[in-house]
């Protein structure tokens, strides 16, 4: 999956074998490919041993009784090799019962591995038709021989279960057809198959579509719901005539829709969809690409850019992973509600609108890179994550870290002058870092007994998964190329079974990479780097934001890591090294006079880095007067570092504002919003107080500058920057000078939005449409809000639709918000999909803060059981609501929240409550110990 909206899953492969790989690439799946492909010919997989990882989050309670429908996984007795499953969704409501529902039939063959007399195959909101045997499945051998008697059926809710009790055992070796006929219900829940509706024409559309991944292909039809255990499928699906009708495999048959047999497969990764939806095509080597949307997305030439870059990914991949791409088609459909960012079916990508569809002339350069490295992301899943597949979700970091790696590397051969590989270092390993310094945090692989429940599994859709797997992932791509260090090949390393017991024969790797990599993924957290380039020493220490934490888990590494250190000196001559120890000493980075030694060049490491106060000093200094003479992702990290290093009690918060006084000077994108990320918790945290005023006079003097060359540049805001990443600074320069007060500025967004009020003929560029947006409405009043809210409700493209919705939250009249936030849980309002980020967007909000908080509390019943089913969202919700707490009383609301609803739960967001709580913790802290020194540095900032 993709991430979610803004912000936005371990890997153990089925007994993968690796041989001697190739040496020169840092990609050669090929291997792991032909060896998977010849295991997917083989019949069972390979139940590997356990790892010597940490637990993640809350154990699985032993349950009371011990029988196998109350465990969660399935027993190791059965395992499936075909499904043959017809689908019938109903496009208009049941007349008498008004529910939308579709019916199926399917059976499965099933190959006994372990003599058994009972069958436990996942089913989850299926009522069953009985069979003519009376029971609510019926068991028959294949190819002669006879099968035992079903004597008992039953559903087993808690687990998900269907249970068939035998009057004999199952023989060993001998296969199996288990047939049934269900009905469930399509609901609008965006779980399993479900429906989504929007209105054309004025008439409202239904379509059926499917979000397995997940544990929601039981919704679907009864079946063996492990990733590992992989099958082929005979999809049928049953539609009306003046329908498309969509699956994993190509179509083969009209009428009712026949699809035929897929690849072999895991569950998670099927998808069916019933949609009169339009599409455009074309054809990449041997294969089909096919964009699909509404029929006028399509007419207004939205999947254009889609279909253009796909091509060029595709072939990008298949030179990167050395192999072709394994289906004949490609299909990749907007849905227009959807709960993750995009999903990997198997032949048949399904997306937010928003993660699909471009239009120029609504769409910022923000929403084309979006949709350019999602499906990137969707596309490597392709091979990594579906040819070869995790066996268990423990280990999801791997698979999604790798995806959101090379996400990167796939957008950038379709966008090469975007310079976007630099932009990890913000999207993923700072965004990351602030989650992965908290005790409350994880290590990225699991134990796998850890992870059984479905919301265990969507627990680890996180940021650790995601943004740390990746840029563990580029560090390690990083080391193992350098020529001199380590000539080993990555995949095979991930796949050599370093984190899983698989069998691996060939060469043996070399035990320092499993050493070196294990201290990455096997404990939390990452360190700080000393370097005293008096002495010499280089050291390193556990990074927590909360100086006074104390880490209760304890780890085999004693959190210490191995550090791939890539250093420069002043003048730009370069070194690498390794820190394998708590200090060393290197005579290297000894330096005198107005030397200075700068460390992790482009971040490339998963590390912070720390100086004695000289080294400081030179640093500031260089940045001040020559800050070309550091590379500009390091510019962007030693703001970075200095704001947390400060905010951990390692160094004083004004060397970290000093890291800002530069910024008069600076252009570049990359130092301004790393500094902006780190000032908006100052902005957090002070908005509410006395310190805030002249706060915002100090970014107005520094952001001036930019805002002004802006105008130069732009010729007076007509023109349209070059650069990517300069139109991204532009947004940048209006943004900090708007809310900072800069009158020409808020002069300046309230006449555009003013005309596109009186002209009804917007004037703004989509590029500055977000925040002159907000900045207008935060001025507005009423009919402002009114104004956005009618083309809010009238935009036919949703990429314009979320600018306006996120926008609306930045009223400043309560009555507006609150009236705002009544909406989040009225879909004919706000889709669902979009109801928590409405809330959050909220909370961002000062005026919306308390309201939103209040607003959640009121509703969590309702938000919870109405909202539960998106994976990421509820964690992002109640990270958002609570990000600004800091005082004593919020803490005890946050603690009283936690106690009231211990029995309706937090679903995914459960670990969002304790990291929650720490946090308030350590900003009441920081506010304690740091107002007083801030107040005074701004008031003479130098
Ligand atoms: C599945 O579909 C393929 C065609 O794609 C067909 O050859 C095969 O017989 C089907 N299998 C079953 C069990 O119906
Ligand atoms: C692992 O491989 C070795 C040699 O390749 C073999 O002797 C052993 O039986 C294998 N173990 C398992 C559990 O498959
Ligand atoms: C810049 O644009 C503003 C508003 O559109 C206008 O009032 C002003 O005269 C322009 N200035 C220049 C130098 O063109
Ligand atoms: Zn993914």
């Amino acid at each position: 999956m993709a991430k979610g909206i803004f912000i936005s899953k371990t890997l153990a492969i089925a007994g993968i074998v690796i041989g001697v790989a190739a040496l020169s690439t840092i990609i050669a799946l090929s291997v792991v490919y032909a060896q998977e492909k010849s295991k997917n010919n083989e019949a069972s997989p390979t139940q590997g041993g356990g790892t010597t990882s940490k637990p993640t989050t809350t154990p699985t309670t032993p349950s009371p009784s011990n029988e196998p429908w109350d465990k969660y996984r399935l027993p190791k007795t059965l395992v499936p090799s075909h499904y043959s499953v017809t689908l019938w969704p109903r496009l208009t409501p049941d007349p008498k019962t008004g529910l939308y529902i579709f019916t199926g039939d399917s059976f499965v063959d099933f190959e006994c591995v372990e003599e058994t007399d009972l069958i436990l195959i996942h089913s989850n909101k299926l009522n069953y038709t009985t069979q003519s045997n009376g029971q609510l499945a019926a068991l028959s051998a294949i190819g002669g021989g006879s099968a035992p008697s079903i004597t008992k059926s039953w559903l087993k809710e808690e687990t998900q279960f269907l249970v068939l009790h035998l009057d004999g055992k199952l023989v060993k070796g001998q296969t199996y057809r288990l047939d049934t006929t269900f009905t469930g219900e399509l609901a609008d829940d965006l779980g399993g198959f479900y429906r989504s509706e929007y209105i054309q024409d004025g008439v409202k559309k239904v379509i059926a579509t499917t979000q397995m991944q997940a544990t929601d292909a039981r919704k679907s039809f009864p079946c063996f719901d492990e990733p590992a255990l992989k099958a082929y499928f005979n999809i049928t699906l049953n539609h009306a005539k003046d329908t498309v009708a969509l699956s994993n495999g190509a179509q083969i048959e009209v009428q009712q829709t026949v699809f035929e047999r897929t690849e072999k497969m895991s569950t998670y990764l099927l998808a069916f969809i019933v949609s009169d939806f339009g599409f455009i095509e074309d054809t990449i080597g041997e294969v089909q690409i096919r964009i699909f949307a509404r029929k006028p997305a399509i007419a207004a030439g939205q999947g254009a850019y889609a279909l253009n870059i796909t091509g060029p990914i595709l072939k990008f991949f298949e030179e990167y992973y050395n192999s072709t791409y394994p289906l004949p088609k490609s299909d990749q459909i907007a849905i227009p509600d959807f709960s993750a960012g995009a999903m990997e079916n198997w032949g048949l990508i399904t997306y937010r609108e928003t993660a699909l569809l471009y239009d120029e002339a609504f769409s910022s350069n923000s929403n084309k890179e979006r949709i350019a490295t999602v499906i990137a992301h969707e596309l490597g899943h392709m091979w990594f994550g579906n040819l070869v597949t995790l066996r268990w979700w423990n280990d999801l970091w791997l698979n999604e870290g790798f995806a959101s790696y090379v996400e990167f590397l796939g957008a950038d051969k379709a966008e090469p002058d975007w310079n976007i590989k630099d932009l990890i270092v913000l999207n993923d390993v700072h965004r990351v870092f602030a989650v992965d310094a908290l005790t409350s945090s994880h290590p990225l692989s699991s134990l796998e007994d850890d992870i059984q429940k479905p919301a265990q599994i969507s627990e680890l859709f996180d940021a650790i998964s995601y943004s740390k797997g990746a840029s563990v992932i580029r560090m390690l791509s990083d080391f193992l190329t350098e020529p001199n260090v380590f000539k080993l090949n990555l995949v095979s390393f991930i796949f050599s079974g370093v984190y899983q017991a698989v069998n691996a024969s060939g060469d043996e790797l070399p035990t320092s990479v499993k050493e070196i990599m294990n201290t990455w993924v096997l404990q939390m957290g990452f360190p700080v780097v000393t370097i005293d380039t008096a002495s010499g020493s280089v050291s390193q220490k556990h990074f927590l934001l909360d100086p006074d934490a104390e880490v209760t888990t304890p780890s085999e590494y004693n959190y210490v890591w191995s550090v791939p250190i890539r250093w420069m000196k002043k003048g730009g001559s370069k070194s690498f090294t390794w820190l394998t120890e708590k200090s060393a000493t290197n005579n290297d980075m000894k330096v005198t006079g107005d030397d200075w030694v700068l460390a992790n060049l482009d971040v490339v490491g998963y590390y912070r880095v720390n100086y004695d106060d000289g080294n400081w000093d030179k640093l500031l200094t260089t940045l001040s007067n020559n800050h070309e003479d550091i590379p500009k992702i390091n510019r962007a990290q030693l703001v970075d570092d200095a704001f947390n290093l400060a905010r951990a009690k390692i160094i004083p918060t004004v060397r970290a504002l000093k890291t800002t006084l530069y910024l008069k000077n600076e252009r570049d994108y990359m130092a301004w919003k790393s500094a902006l990320d780190n000032l908006d918790f100052f902005l957090l945290m002070f908005d509410r107080s006395e310190v805030y005023g002249i706060m915002q006079e100090y970014l107005r003097n520094q952001v001036t500058p930019l805002f002004q060359y802006y105008k130069e540049i732009t010729s007076n805001w007509t023109k349209v920057p070059h650069g990517h990443t300069d139109q991204y600074n532009q947004v940048n320069a209006i943004s900090l000078a708007c809310k900072t007060g800069l009158e020409e500025c808020q002069d300046l967004v309230q006449s555009w939005f003013k005309e596109w009020m009186e002209t009804d003929k917007n004037p703004i560029h989509p590029n500055l449409r977000s925040t002159v947006y907000c900045n207008a409405i935060a001025a507005g009043g009423a009919e402002e809000w009114e104004f956005a809210w009618n083309k809010f409700k009238a935009a036919t493209i949703p990429i314009e639709a979320d600018k306006l919705r996120s926008a609306m939250a930045c009223a400043t009249k309560p009555w507006l918000l609150n009236r705002y936030l009544e909406y989040t849980l009225d879909p004919q309002q706000i889709r669902k999909q979009d109801a928590t980020s409405t809330i959050v967007y909220v909370a961002q909000n000062v005026v919306g803060q308390s309201l939103a908080w209040d607003f959640i509390r009121a509703n969590w019943n309702y938000i919870f059981t109405q909202y539960g089913g998106g994976s990421f969202s509820f964690a992002n919700l109640i990270n958002g609501v609570t990000k600004r707490f800091s005082t004593e009383f919020e803490l005890q609301q946050l603690k009283q929240f936690k106690e009231d609803y211990a029995d309706v739960g937090f679903g995914s967001g459960t670990l969002a409550v304790d990291q929650s709580i720490e946090r308030t913790q350590a900003n009441m802290k920081w506010i304690a110990e740091n107002k007083e020194s801030i107040l005074e540095w701004f008031k003479n900032p130098v």
